[in-house]
């Protein structure tokens, strides 16, 4: 029988009268050790880290949101990183105690941790479950040692593996993430690879092409020719059977680059692609915020050591707090909402831009099968124009 707090945390449960979606978004900034792909908000640091400071910073800094956006009902919360495995669950506790001194949490809130499969953190999954964490994010990357090894990762598979075993025993929900399109990989080895991953996934799978960002290691090893990656039609090749797989095993796209089973979206990823408001909390957050009618974009100081001598000397590390035009909030409702299978309601988008989408570039999309119009009258984006989403973002908005 499913566990009634797996089909409260469904897309369709939330009763009529439910508080608006409100994401608080934890960021912890360090790691082990920095993946040469990698070009998050993450530090290596080899002297002790001090949580118990960090734990004051962020309640700090959730204080002070609160005093600014007011009272909310937290319906997610993500830690992300970085690596927030490597917190002490004492120190997510002590986190989730200040947002509740501050807000309520929903009672069927979804509290995902992203963690890294080593066996060390896997030792600290019941201790999160302990502090109120219910999902965990798992960075696999690959079910290849090479290709581990390849992408600089600490981890073997059968770690990896092991650590998602005992993700399943302690939580009710769980997803991991691997990255394909990666040096090298055949389309065979990719079919197989993916096999192996809808065999230890349960409801949710994170699938990235690999991306080159500028910067990374691996940006200076592909300007130089040491780095092949697949070319344009083989990378699409690799979209698609990704695609196919795992639609056939019930795990269809619900954005680009996330599958799962119906109503096991991540619910708090969907706060953002929807459009709906979030706080951000910690070195490099960005959050939106709703003030006086207004949606602010939020961001804080991505240093960790300045954020939180900044947060110690004003109680916040926001460095940039912009009030965002009507124009701009609608464009990015567009941005976000197109990366959804479900897609967007063009009646949202008049109504925060103050015009309609124009008609006569929906109906060229339409014609050339890259959007459509469902019964429902959502507009989404097809299976032939995902592989050329921002041209179609760009097309509408401009
Ligand atoms: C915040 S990151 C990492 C979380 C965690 N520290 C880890 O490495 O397992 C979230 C995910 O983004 C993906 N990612 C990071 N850089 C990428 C890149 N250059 N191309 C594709 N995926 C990337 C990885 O799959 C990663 O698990
Ligand atoms: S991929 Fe994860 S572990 Fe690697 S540097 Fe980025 S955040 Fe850290």
């Amino acid at each position: 029988m499913p566990h009634a707090d797996t089909i409260e945390h469904g897309l369709a449960s939330a009763a009529p009268e439910a508080a608006p979606p409100f994401g608080v978004y934890i960021h912890w900034p360090f790691c082990l050790s920095k993946c040469p792909y990698c070009d998050f908000n993450s530090h290596v640091r080899h002297a002790r880290i001090d949580e118990e400071r960090f734990v004051r910073a962020f309640a700090a800094e959730i204080a002070a949101t609160a005093s600014r956006i007011g009272h909310r009902v937290v319906s997610t919360m993500f830690f992300g990183g970085g690596t927030p495995s490597l917190m002490a669950p004492t120190t997510v506790g002590a986190i989730l105690d200040a947002v509740a001194r501050h807000w309520t949490i929903a009672p069927d809130a979804e509290v995902t941790l992203e963690a890294n499969p080593t066996s060390v953190e896997a030792t600290r999954f019941r201790g999160y479950r302990t502090a109120g964490v219910n999902r965990v994010s798992l960075g696999v990357q690959a079910l290849d040692d090479a290709a581990l090894k390849g992408l600089g990762r600490l981890h073997s598979v059968r770690e990896a593996l092991d650590a998602v075993a005992i993700a399943r025993a302690v939580f009710d929900r769980y997803s991991f993430d691997l990255i394909y399109a990666r040096p090298e990989q055949t389309l065979a080895a990719w079919r197989a690879e993916l096999a192996q991953a809808i065999d230890e996934a349960a409801e949710h799978l994170s699938l990235y092409q690999l991306t080159i960002e500028a910067e990374t290691p691996f940006a200076a090893l592909h300007a130089a020719g040491k780095l092949k990656v697949p070319d344009h039609e083989h990378a699409r090749a690799l979209y698609d059977v990704t695609q196919e797989i795992c639609a056939a095993h019930g795990l269809p796209a619900y954005e680009v680059s996330n599958h799962a089973r119906p109503r096991a979206e991540c619910r708090h990823n969907l706060v953002y692609w929807r459009g709906d408001e979030y706080a951000g909390i910690g070195p490099g957050a960005h959050g939106r915020l709703d003030i006086d009618g207004a949606r602010h974009a939020v961001a804080t100081e991505k240093r960790p050591e300045s954020w939180l001598m900044r947060v110690e000397a004003r109680g916040h590390g926001i460095t940039i707090d912009d009030v965002l035009t009507r124009g701009e909030r609608a464009d990015e409702f567009l941005l976000m909402g197109l990366r959804l299978a479900e897609g967007i309601a063009p009646e949202r988008y008049a109504a925060l831009a103050g015009r309609p989408l124009d008609p006569a570039r929906i109906a060229m999309l339409r014609q050339h099968g890259l959007i459509e119009i469902d019964p429902g009258g959502r507009l989404r984006v097809t299976a032939e124009g995902f592989p050329v989403l921002d041209a179609i973002v760009a097309d509408l908005a401009a």
